[in-house]
């Protein structure tokens, strides 16, 4: 389906990811997996810090790594989290949506199960982005 890359792959590298999540203070780990249009797959977890705030998510860990690395073109993402699927927060949908509105999740609990798909404009209606920036 992908470009060498399967949906089930994707939510392996992001429970994977899930195992190096860094949250200390909310003990709530998070792994995501952002597979790039040329097949890079960029993983990212969780990370907590003691003035709280300034934690950030998988997805957007998943995502500046991705970005920082030249990818700016994504296919889906596979978000694994908690004993079942939640998907990303408002700040994640907007940070994705930048780059990718009609970018497939894959969301699955932390072991990789329960997996159910969306689309991230069908999460993030009438998005704000670079087109309106444009006009
Ligand atoms: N978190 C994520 O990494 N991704 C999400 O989609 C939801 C929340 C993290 C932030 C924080 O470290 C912990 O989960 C609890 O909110």
């Amino acid at each position: 389906m992908f470009p060498g890359v399967s949906e089930a792959e994707l939510v392996r590298r992001a429970v994977e990811a899930r195992a190096r999540a860094y949250a200390p203070y909310s003990g709530f780990a998070v792994g995501a997996a952002l597979l790039a249009k040329d097949g890079r797959v960029f993983t990212g977890c969780n990370v907590e810090n003691a003035s709280y705030g300034l934690t950030v998510c998988a997805e957007r860990v998943a995502l500046f790594k991705a970005v920082s690395e030249g990818a700016r073109e994504f296919v889906a993402l596979a978000v694994a989290c908690g004993a079942g699927p939640c998907a990303p927060c408002g700040a994640c949908r907007q940070a994705l949506y930048e780059f990718a509105p009609d970018l497939l999740l894959i969301l699955a609990d932390g072991e990789g199960r329960a997996w159910r798909t969306a689309r991230l404009a069908e999460l993030l209606p009438h998005g704000f982005g670079p087109k309106d920036l444009a006009r």
